[in-house]
């Protein structure tokens, strides 16, 4: 019966359909060593404090190491009684150290500090995981790039061709979101390395015990200033949420250029086997599938991270039932990233770029107009002038079907007199892509930097 927790007051036990409806083993079972390494701590401070004396101690935290035992061979499990994971230990101590010993376990804790301290731990332990998925995937962006340093490939606005880019610098622009997310992961560490274990049930300790050994013992920082908010706020649960959706997001966007880089249309490039699918009727077919679910799962951590969210707006203080809603959403955010991101990394380390393609296709559609325009410039006529003869030669080279480079002296100095032969030395994809020199641009000697920069930053993390 619930009588081990709270029968106390009641004369009937639960009805099955409260059972049914209030139970958590299913999911927060995972939590069950982070609450036996709280137990331990609890126990430690329970006994400084005088409740339990030194053999009392001994005999309870060798009774909480064979439940941790039991509990990782599977021996313990949950049975149909058990309403979560707290309910289910503090059975599974009792049956081992007896209701004399067990019994004292409780005292000065409840399962609201412990839930909200155990779920810290869980995320911070799984921040850790995803920090090296993600670290391991930027390798595999830097060892791309590193290949194709000096790759021409066009750089796209609106997705119409704008300017040549290095293909190095185009992948190394989705390296540095990741860069972010691991730093807002490290950040994320701060606040939710906060204790809140000695909260109570929201108004705080009355036994004295000691929340800083606890949190040290746990591993975690000082403990949270108020113990209604430490019980009643779920914002640093949110924040992972939040970070895991913007990997999510950040991963999607890769992912549907190499979804679009994969088409026969721009025959970018070509994915691994190992990393594609075929189809069960076309036998022609490769398809990016691993991408197509990362661009799929990223709506699914953004669901978890809204549907939290939504949990936590205008939820009244202190604890609520409600708040065990913020389990499920974020473990489905760990173990979704922890699976996602090696297929990723496998599938980017393996691409294999038609760097000739995307070399011939780099001046393509006047993407080199604006270097005619720079070129003026740097003639000293203004740019508003610059852009209109560049725009002009543009029309010109359409309507005669010429590339930018191809008109005759006489062809150029009819479209301006401020445009000479010598401007076709500025319109060439190298020469272009070289004149991006500035902070971040495209030019070879700075995207060889920015990867020198990546690699040191990415060292810090
Ligand atoms: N299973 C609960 C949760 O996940 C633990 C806290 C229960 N507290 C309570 N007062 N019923 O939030």
């Amino acid at each position: 019966s619930a009588g081990a927790l709270w029968g106390g007051r009641f004369s009937d036990g639960p009805s099955p359909e409260l059972t049914r409806l209030s139970k958590s083993t299913h999911f927060d079972w995972q939590l069950g060593p982070y609450d036996i390494a709280g137990s331990k701590a609890h126990a430690r401070a329970l006994s400084v404090a005088g409740y339990l004396d030194a053999d009392e101690l001994q005999r309870m935290l060798d009774a909480l190491d064979e439940l941790l035992e039991a509990f990782l061979d599977g021996s313990f499990a949950p049975l149909e009684s058990d309403e979560d994971v707290h309910f289910a230990l503090e059975r599974g101590l009792i049956a081992i150290a007896g209701p004399e010993l067990g019994g004292k376990l409780r005292a000065g804790r409840s399962r609201n500090d412990q839930i909200a301290t155990l779920v810290r731990l869980y995320l911070l332990e799984h921040a850790t995981a995803i920090g090296h998925l993600l670290l391991q995937l930027i390798d595999a962006i830097g060892a791309q790039a590193n290949e194709h340093e000096n790759s021409p490939m066009p750089g796209r606005t609106h997705l119409q061709h704008a300017q040549p880019v290095l293909l190095a610098h185009h992948l190394l622009a989705h390296a540095w979101p990741l860069v972010r997310d691991l730093e807002r992961l490290r950040d994320w560490r701060v606040r939710a390395s906060a204790s809140p274990y000695g909260a109570g049930a929201l108004a705080g300790g009355a036994l004295g015990l000691d929340p800083v050994a606890i949190a040290t013992e746990l591993g975690l920082g000082a403990p949270t200033e108020n113990s209604i908010d430490a019980t009643a706020s779920r914002d640093v649960v949110a924040e992972f949420a939040y970070i895991t959706a913007q990997i999510g997001i950040d991963i999607s966007r890769f992912a549907e250029d190499i979804i679009l880089w994969a088409t026969r249309e721009f025959d970018f490039v070509r994915l691994h086997d190992g990393y594609s699918t075929g189809s069960s009727i076309m036998p022609q077919k490769k398809n990016p599938d691993i991408a197509e679910l990362a661009r799929g799962k990223a709506g699914r951590l953004v669901g978890n991270l809204t549907g939290l969210l939504t949990t936590l707006k205008g939820l009244p203080l202190a604890y609520n039932r409600d708040l065990q809603e913020d389990k499920e959403p974020v473990f489905d955010s760990v173990e979704t990233l922890e699976v996602l991101l090696p297929a990723f990394t496998g599938m980017v380390a393996t691409l294999r770029f038609n760097t000739e393609r995307m070399a011939e296709l780099a001046p393509q559609g006047f993407s080199l107009a604006t270097d005619v325009a720079d070129w003026l410039v740097r003639r000293h006529v203004p740019f508003r002038e610059a852009h209109e003869i560049s725009g002009a030669l543009v029309r010109f080279c359409e309507e005669n079907d010429l590339e930018l480079h191809e008109p005759s002296d006489e062809q150029y100095a009819a479209v301006s007199p401020h445009l000479t032969g010598e401007v076709r030395a500025a319109l060439t994809v190298e020469a272009s892509l070289a004149s991006r020199s500035g902070v971040g641009g495209t030019a070879p000697a700075r995207v060889a930097e920015q990867l020198a920069l990546l690699t040191a930053r990415v060292r810090e993390l």
